[in-house]
């Protein structure tokens, strides 16, 4: 990018660490937000980003959940951010997830902030998190080292102002500068349907100005953009490099970790997806061709009695639809294998349980509700839907059922 077209954006910071060590509840305490009180089981289950100004200059931060089936959702935090805040509970140190995330942040190579929450609790041993992290290479400078401790209580406050202060710091450091002026592009970190909308994407500008309009591609999907809405819900009519924001606009839903990139117009932007979806089915077409090889093996598996349990799945995001599918997968049974033979975002429709009902397949929904027509269909074919809105329960009655099978 010609140097005169840069412009300062704001830094992109992703909190990230063990389930329940705070994650949450600092975005609440600094956006003066209850998102932690509305969740189910208390658990983050999908990302979000969220924009706050600190003493009038706007940072952007990325909330990722902390329980173990999402590693993939932090390893894409960790991708598109400047800085990872590694939050890590004192009365708890440093626990798997923890240890996931460093991975992640040294792998995408980013610069790492501790931040040691709950420091209000009797039970809080700081000095135990500095040392255990040292052990795995994260030094505090106070030991001579070179990574930035804060403590601090979400539950309190105590200690944020001086973590804002040292990320508005850090920022200046790396001197974040982006070109507004050029074609858009923007990372699509979560997608979803949503009623009266279709297909929509929370997206990250990465460069350009992406404006209500504004034409473009998203892996082998064109689109239009048709509405844009802020984190506060409020529509806008552009965002900058930097701004995370909500697009409307999708002809399909798009893949977490594509990026969206704006076109000359519409007609470019559907040659260019025509061109890309050959691709896809070509490259599909030698896949099949290879299963064909698995297929014989599924039978052999069959063959030496091996049950199946097919599974129609369908999520409220497309990054839970893929961290199910691989945790289902993970599941270790000698007799029984899970089988998920439709898994998407959306709500469970007609097609999926006639699908499910010729398969002999269950329908599984996670924060995700049954279309009046399903209904009918449920009741017509006597198919099984169970819904959930809690990620381990429905894993754990995945596991049961393989077990049950086996009676
Ligand atoms: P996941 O998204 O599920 O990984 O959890 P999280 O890291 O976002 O944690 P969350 O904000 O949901 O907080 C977990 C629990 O810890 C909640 O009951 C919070 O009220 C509590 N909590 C968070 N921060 C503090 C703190 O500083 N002090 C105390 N005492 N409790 C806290
Ligand atoms: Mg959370
Ligand atoms: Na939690």
């Amino acid at each position: 990018e010609p140097e005169d077209l840069l412009q300062l954006r704001p830094p992109i910071i992703t909190i990230m660490g063990h389930v329940d060590h705070g994650k949450t509840s600092l975005l609440d305490y600094i956006r003066k937000t209850k998102i932690t009180a509305g969740e189910a089981g208390g658990i983050t289950q999908h990302v979000a980003a969220y924009k706050v100004e600190h003493e009038g200059k706007p940072i952007t931060f990325i909330d990722t959940p902390g329980h173990a089936i999402f590693s993939d959702m932090r390893a894409r935090g960790a991708d598109i951010t400047d800085i990872v805040v590694l939050v890590v509970a004192a009365n708890d140190g440093i626990m798997p997830q923890t240890l996931e995330a460093i991975e992640h942040a040294k792998k995408a190579k980013k610069t790492i902030i501790v931040a040691i929450n709950k420091i209000d609790l009797p039970t809080a041993n700081s000095m135990r998190v500095k040392t255990q992290l040292a052990e795995k290479g994260l030094q505090t400078v106070d030991f001579g080292g070179d990574v930035e401790f804060v403590e601090i209580s979400a539950l309190t406050g105590a200690g944020i102002p001086d973590l804002l202060e040292l990320l508005a710091l850090q920022a200046e450091v790396l001197e974040l500068k982006a070109n507004p002026k050029g074609n858009a592009r923007a990372a699509i970190i979560e997608a979803r349907v949503q009623p009266g909308r279709g297909a929509t994407a929370s997206v990250i500008v990465e460069t350009g100005t992406l404006k209500v309009g504004t034409p473009f591609i998203c892996g082998p999907f064109a689109g239009k953009v048709k509405s844009l809405i802020n984190d506060r819900g409020e529509q806008i009519k552009e965002a900058k490099p930097g701004t995370p924001v909500e697009v409307i606009g999708f002809d399909e839903m798009p893949n977490v970790g594509d990026e969206l990139v704006e076109m000359d117009n519409v007609r470019a932007a559907q040659k260019l997806a025509d061109e890309r979806q050959l691709d896809l089915r070509n490259s599909r077409l030698k896949m099949t061709q290879k299963s064909r090889m698995e297929d014989l093996f599924s039978n052999v598996i069959e063959g030496t009695g091996k049950a199946v349990l097919k599974l129609v799945l369908k999520c409220d995001v497309q990054g839970s639809v893929e961290a199910i599918k691989k945790a289902i997968g993970d599941i270790q049974s000698d007799k029984v294998t899970a089988q998920v033979i439709i898994g998407g975002a959306g709500p469970i429709t007609e097609g999926d349980v006639q699908m499910a009902s010729s398969a002999d397949a269950v329908v599984l929904g996670f924060n995700t509700k049954v279309e009046a027509n399903a209904v009918k269909a449920v009741k017509s074919e006597g198919v099984q839907v169970k819904l959930y809105s809690i990620v381990y329960e429905l894993i754990d009655q995945v596991r049961e059922a393989m077990l049950g099978m086996l009676e």
